[in-house]
């Protein structure tokens, strides 16, 4: 099995937290690329895509997923595994936390992409939220960098071990 793990960081966070998730997957052939320059043939080129962005300006993508935006929602996720990472501020931006994972989401969804790694909301305060599956479930990986950085290596930690877990029962 080939893993991208895609990201896109304005300032730096998201990339940061890219090289802890590569790390967790060491034992599996990864490579990590950021979404800057990224295109259909190498994102279709894996097996399962790990994507993470962060969101802006209440409840943008990160730059670089916004300009790829148009042509990320014409690939087609069909046999691919998709998971999600964001970053984002639940106290600074509480009605559009980690909206980008949403957005993301509902591409692949839509595109027949399979999506794993949904994430409990349970630890959160926020308003409102596109991440949201439904009000208990987030449906990828919501980090804090800006207000529970405790929290992440943890979060981190649980995320992969249960993606793993499930690599491991199905695709060995
Ligand atoms: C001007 C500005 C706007 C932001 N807008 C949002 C937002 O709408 N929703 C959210 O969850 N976080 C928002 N954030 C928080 C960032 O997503 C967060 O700081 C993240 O860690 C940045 O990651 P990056 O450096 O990888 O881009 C915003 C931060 C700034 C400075």
């Amino acid at each position: 099995m080939k893993i991208g793990l895609i990201y896109g960081s304005d300032t730096g966070v998201t990339e940061e937290i890219s090289l802890k998730i590569k790390e967790k997957f060491k034992n599996y052939n990864i490579e990590r690329h950021n979404i800057a320059n990224i295109n259909e043939d190498i994102i279709l080129s894996f097996d399962f895509l790990i994507f993470g962005l962060s969101t802006w300006y209440d409840g943008d993508l990160q730059s670089d997923w916004e300009a790829y935006f148009d042509d990320f929602k014409k690939i087609d996720f069909s046999d691919k595994l998709v998971a999600i990472y964001g970053l984002g501020d639940q106290w600074g931006y509480e009605d559009y936390f980690v909206d980008g994972i949403g957005m993301i989401a509902n591409e692949v969804i839509k595109n027949n992409g399979k999506l794993i790694g949904e994430w409990p909301t349970q630890g959160y305060e926020f308003e409102k939220s596109k991440a949201l599956k439904d009000k208990d479930t987030f449906f990828g990986l919501a980090l804090d960098e800006d207000n529970q950085y405790e929290e992440t290596e943890s979060r981190i930690e649980i995320w992969t071990k249960n993606i793993i877990e499930f690599l491991e029962k199905n695709y060995k």
